[in-house]
């Protein structure tokens, strides 16, 4: 007798304007057949969520390369370590920022274009979830009057917007060392190849070009503030097997605290960026 194939992606949306759940057998999503429905509908969820998938990291770096051009660490490895354990990560430190909402990359020339999570081993129920916001969503509920205002705006994000959210009063050796970094001016408003908007804004914007400091900040909050209301944004509650993938091209993301010798590892692959933002 032939074996039945079923064939597509079988998913669920998890709120009307950010995520869904996919859940598609390991073999199906290891197969590649489904990689271009994946990425259509990461990019109109923002999220997916591959509840329990428990794929070992060789199945998850395999499931990576199926769905686009894989994007290695800086020291070269497949896997990234999130863990605040320095014994396990030697830039934990810096991923304290990761606290606060973000995208990854802003000093690359151009962002990843998604991130897939791995839950290997979690804090307690209630700390170390993972928050995300859709900031296509969010771009596209604002006024009329915002669009125009936020049109041709430039902001300017460094290294030291991300940092003095954790160190307010570094030393100035300190704050040399994150200046030494640089700069990035990006638009306010990314105008995809798609045609769809998205904002980008997040720890990373420290001030908006040729605005007051103080307007440029209210502007920077507010914006923040609003893409990131419960309507625009998912909290994932882990559990330990869970993978989930973002669009970097088009989220902010943040973790929620946890205690920092709570042991909480995941393990995170890359997909490279094709789209600079403009
Ligand atoms: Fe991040």
């Amino acid at each position: 007798m032939a074996t039945i194939i079923e064939a597509g992606l079988k998913s669920e949306a998890i709120k009307p304007d950010i995520g869904a759940r996919v859940f598609n057998t390991k073999d199906e999503l290891l197969g590649g057949d489904l990689a271009g429905e994946i990425m259509d509908l990461l990019e109109q969820r923002g999220v997916l969520v591959f509840p329990r998938i428990d794929f070992s990291d060789e199945e998850h770096v395999a499931f990576t390369r199926t769905l686009g051009t894989f994007a290695r660490e800086l020291r070269g490895e497949d896997i990234y370590k999130v863990t605040l354990d320095t014994g396990q990560n030697a830039t934990a430190e810096y991923l304290k920022a990761a606290f606060f909402w973000h995208f990854d990359g802003f000093m690359s020339p151009m962002p990843i274009r998604a991130s897939l999570l791995a839950a290997k081993v979690l804090s307690e129920p209630g700390t170390g979830d993972t928050e995300f916001a859709n900031t296509y969503a969010a771009y596209e509920a604002l006024s009329d009057e915002d669009k125009r205002q936020l049109k041709g705006l430039i902001a300017v994000h460094a290294l030291a917007a991300t940092q003095l959210d954790l160190t307010p009063e570094p030393s100035f050796a300190q704050w040399q060392e994150w200046r030494a970094v640089g700069r990035k001016e990006l638009p306010l408003v990314w105008d995809h190849r798609s045609g769809r908007k998205s904002l980008v804004i997040g720890n990373s914007a420290h001030n908006i070009l040729g605005m007051d400091p103080l307007d440029g900040e209210e502007l920077l909050i507010r914006l923040r503030d609003f893409a990131t209301r419960p309507e625009f944004s998912y909290r994932h509650e882990w559990q330990v097997g869970d993978l989930v993938m973002w669009d970097n091209t088009g989220s902010l993301h943040r973790a929620t605290p946890y205690p920092l010798d709570s042991g909480r590892m995941l393990h995170r692959t890359k997909l490279e960026g094709d789209e600079p933002i403009a």
